[in-house]
Formats: structure tokens, C-alpha cells, sequence
């Protein structure tokens, strides 16, 4: 399966953070916003990913990720020109993508809970239809909204709905089969002007080949979209790594769990860090592999 990260838009909502700089690379307290939505794509064991981005961004990830060797992955880059819409990403992404499935993921979203590996695990497992995610909130009319029946089956999905038919949005992270990038060329753009991703869901509901997976109230989605919920990220995410002395998204310390770093690697990056509590961080993990 390959994975892409999409990290293009105009980030208007963000002005002026945004205007000078890409919003997927402004940090989440420790951690540049891009490194959340990768190490969801690395949980899925992907390890061919995709960024797409604006022209004016690319030389900017490519400072930071390059091409994915520090962390045992592979980073190529594609540009989006104009914010055309998600569903562009497959259309974009056809010669990357391949005869494989894929994964995608927006670069601006959030995740953490308890069993997430596994719930990533299954869903790239899945050869046929698409997996995506059901998240419960107050305000569903800022989503994708997903309607169930009362044997939780979906049957209905709507993009953004001034009358939300029900609480349940759907999050930025979606597993499709190859069929996604037909499907992504025969889309025809919404009133707002944009290939929805939420058109996409509907064809392989429609298909009867959609499977949703409920992320339940003990989940984390967050959203980073407006000054507020930016900073209520980065209160998150600091608030658990004090709490746990854990990192959320520590692109180097997955890497080394699943072997596709060595220790060597680990200890390198960890020197490169070594004046932050990241790097302390790092030079830890190693110390206590030693000691099991
Ligand atoms: O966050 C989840 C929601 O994301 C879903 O529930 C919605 O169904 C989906 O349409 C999307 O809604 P948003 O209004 O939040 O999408 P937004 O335009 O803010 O874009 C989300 C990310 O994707 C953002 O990081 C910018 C990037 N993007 C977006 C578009 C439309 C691109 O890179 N290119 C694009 O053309």
C-alpha cells in the first residue's frame, strides 16, 4: 500500500501565520505539524508516501524530510498549483500511486488513541473498497457527516451540511482500493469548486464497498484549522508527553520499533537534537533498549 500526505491549500484561515509559510509545517508544540499525520502513515507500515504541496513549499519539506531515509521511509514530492480539491490528490497521484491501494491522509490532522496500530494495521490490510473513520463531535456541520441506521450501517454521507444528519464526522485519513483513481477522474467538482472527498466515499457506498470504522470517545481526532484549535493541539499533545514522559509522533522512535532504523541512526539524530528535550528523548529509548 502506498500512502500520500496532502499538504497544499491556502491556509487562509490561518492568516497571517500561514501567509509566508506552509500550515503543515508550523509546529504542534514540539514537532513540526507534518511529522502527526507521517507517523500515522508509518503506524500503517506505509513506507512509500507521497507529499503534495504547493510549487513554493516543496524545497521548504524537502529541508526537513528529504527523502524519508532518516526514518527507513521513502519521500517523494508532487505540487498541487491551485487548491482544486482532496480528491485531486488520486488524479495527481496516479503514477505514484500505481496498481497499488492507498492510504491518504490531510496533513493537518490529528490523531491519538489507545489501539491505533492495530485499527491502522486491518485497514491497509483491506484489498477491496475503502476504510474510513467515524468520529463523534459537536459540530458536525464543519465536516464530512456520516449517517448511520440502527445496525450502524452507513447510508448516507454529505460534505459540510447546514443540517447535519447526524454527529458523526468523518476524519482526514481514508484507505481506498486502486479503483480510487477512475473514480477520482470521473469526479465533477462541487458547487464550492472542489473534487470532494466525500463524492469519492459515496461511490463506493454506493457500490455497497465502504466499511467505516468508529473511533470511540476514549479517541483523540484533533482539528488544526483555526488559531484556537492549533493551540489547543499543541496543549494536547504537550499536556500527554508531560503526563507519560511518551512522545506523540516521534517520527525516529517508530522507525526504530518496527527495525527500519538502526540503532546507530537513533543515536545520530539524537546527538543532532541533543540541545532539546527531543533529542533527550531519543538518547533514551536507545538506553532503555539496553536495559531490557
Ligand atoms: O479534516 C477532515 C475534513 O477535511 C473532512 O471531514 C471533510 O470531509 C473534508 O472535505 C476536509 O474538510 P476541510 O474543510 O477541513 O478541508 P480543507 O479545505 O481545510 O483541507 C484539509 C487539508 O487538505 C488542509 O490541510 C489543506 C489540504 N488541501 C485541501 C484542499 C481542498 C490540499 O492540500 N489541497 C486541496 O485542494
Amino acid at each position: 500500500m502506498k500512502g500520500i500526505v496532502l499538504a497544499g491549500g491556502n491556509g487562509t484561515r490561518l492568516y497571517p501565520i500561514t501567509k509566508g509559510i506552509s500550515k503543515h509545517l508550523i509546529p504542534i508544540y514540539d514537532k513540526p505539524m507534518i511529522y502527526y499525520p507521517l507517523s500515522v502513515l508509518m503506524l500503517s507500515n506505509i513506507r512509500e508516501i507521497l507529499l503534495i504541496t504547493k510549487p513554493e513549499f516543496v524545497g521548504l519539506y524537502n529541508n526537513l524530510l528529504g527523502n524519508g531515509s532518516e526514518w527507513g521511509i521513502e519521500i517523494s514530492y508532487m505540487v498541487q498549483e491551485d487548491p482544486k480539491g482532496i480528491a485531486d490528490a488520486f488524479v495527481i497521484g496516479e503514477k505514484f500511486i500505481g496498481k497499488d491501494n492507498v492510504c491518504l491522509i490531510l496533513g493537518d490532522n490529528i490523531f491519538y488513541g489507545q489501539g491505533f496500530s492495530p485499527i491502522l494495521e486491518k485497514a491497509s490490510k483491506k484489498n477491496n473498497g475503502a476504510v474510513i473513520f467515524a468520529y463523534y463531535v459537536n459540530n458536525p456541520q464543519e465536516f464530512g457527516v456520516i449517517e448511520f441506521d440502527e445496525d450502524f450501517k452507513a447510508i448516507s454521507i454529505e460534505e459540510k451540511p447546514l443540517n447535519p444528519k447526524s454527529n458523526y464526522a468523518i476524519p482526514g485519513l481514508y484507505f481506498f482500493d486502486n479503483s480510487v483513481i477512475a473514480k477520482a477522474k470521473k469526479l465533477n467538482p462541487s458547487d464550492r469548486g472542489e473534487l470532494e472527498i466525500t463524492d469519492l466515499i459515496k461511490d463506493y457506498l454506493k457500490e455497497d464497498k465502504l466499511y467505516v470504522q468508529l473511533l470511540g470517545r476514549g479517541f483523540a481526532w484533533l482539528d488544526t484549522g483555526t488559531y484556537d484549535g492549533l493551540a489547543n493541539a499543541t496543549d494536547f499533545v504537550r499536556t500527554i508527553q508531560k503526563r507519560t514522559g511518551l512522545s506523540i509522533a516521534c517520527l525516529e522512535e517508530i522507525a526504530y520499533r518496527k527495525k527500519w532504523i538502526t540503532t546507530d541512526q537513533l543515536i545520530k539524530t539524537g546527538k543532532e537534537y541533543e540541545k532539546t528535550e527531543y533529542g533527550t528523548y531519543l538518547k533514551n529509548i536507545v538506553k532503555e533498549d539496553v536495559k531490557k
